[in-house]
């Protein structure tokens, strides 16, 4: 797998970096990619009898801490699934109110992301979310966009089967104009056709609240991450998960369909 170009940096000095040290993280072979399936704010939020929203509003903070965690721990790419093409199913208020604390979020982040190195990149169906929320993310994904320590991909209005049907629309119209031949096209065809052609694959794919399952998320690129399930719910995630996924991670022996060497 390619490594990114980025810089980024180990920071000292960072809680997080004391406490993945203490619980012996191996800095040298730390997840270049980090996917995250943030789950569980209704659920939050329902056994303390609130609103989900509530539930919502609490995971974003969440964000706030995970992002920077892995900024400090020296992870270059961290993919959070934010809000998926399914998530229209649920009722207006929810919806509506998610998009406004999204929007919300990109405009109060803007700040620490410059500050932290952090480029913002978006993954889904943007065009189909509302105006103001699309402006706001155009103005973070420019801003931020020759910062090199970590790059966010926001999946919003993201879905990994939607991903596939635009990647396979745009390489028919390339076959259809003549630009290629049916022969032709391969995995790397497909690759160059999804959202972030540059993005490598996750290496590791946390999920919080239980649920086994991908819920149709980096579908393509998941093929061979390493999963890592907590019954935690998301706004009940801390940087000790974050160091357990990891450890757990570093124990893993990637295989990728082949033997090993000693094998
Ligand atoms: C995940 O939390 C956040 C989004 C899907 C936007 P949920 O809202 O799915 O939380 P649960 O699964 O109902 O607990
Ligand atoms: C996945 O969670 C979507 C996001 C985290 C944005 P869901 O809560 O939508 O997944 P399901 O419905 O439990 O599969
Ligand atoms: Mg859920």
């Amino acid at each position: 797998m390619e490594t990114l170009p980025l810089q980024a940096h180990i920071d000292e000095t960072a809680p997080a970096v004391m406490k993945a040290r203490e619980a012996g993280v191996d800095f040298s072979r730390l997840p270049q990619h980090i996917a995250i399936i943030m789950d569980g704010n209704g659920r939050w939020a329902l056994q303390r009898g609130l609103p989900r929203l509530v539930g919502h509003r609490q995971g974003y903070r969440t964000v706030r801490r995970v992002v920077k965690d892995c900024a400090d721990l020296g992870v270059k790419m961290v993919t959070l699934y934010t809000f998926s093409t399914e998530n229209w199913r649920r009722p207006p208020d929810e919806t509506s109110g998610l998009m406004a604390l999204i929007e919300e979020a990109a405009r109060q982040e803007l700040r620490q992301m410059v500050i932290n190195g952090i480029q913002v990149r978006v993954i889904g169906r943007m065009h189909e979310l509302p105006t103001s929320l699309q402006e706001e993310l155009r103005r973070g994904i420019e801003i931020t966009a020759r910062n090199n320590r970590l790059i966010l991909n926001l999946a919003i209005n993201y879905g990994g089967r939607a991903e596939i049907v635009d990647a396979v629309r745009a390489i028919a119209r390339r076959v259809r104009q003549g630009e290629l031949q049916p022969e032709e096209i391969d995995e790397s065809t497909i690759r160059a056709h999804l959202y972030a052609p540059d993005m490598p694959d996750p290496d590791l794919l946390i999920r919080t609240a239980g649920e086994m399952r991908v819920s149709n998320f980096l579908v393509w690129q998941t093929a061979y991450s390493e999963l890592w399930v907590t019954p935690t719910l998301w706004p009940d995630f801390r940087t000790e998960h974050l160091i357990e996924a990891i450890l757990s991670y570093q124990q893993r022996v990637r295989k990728f369909g082949g033997i090993l060497d000693e094998e």
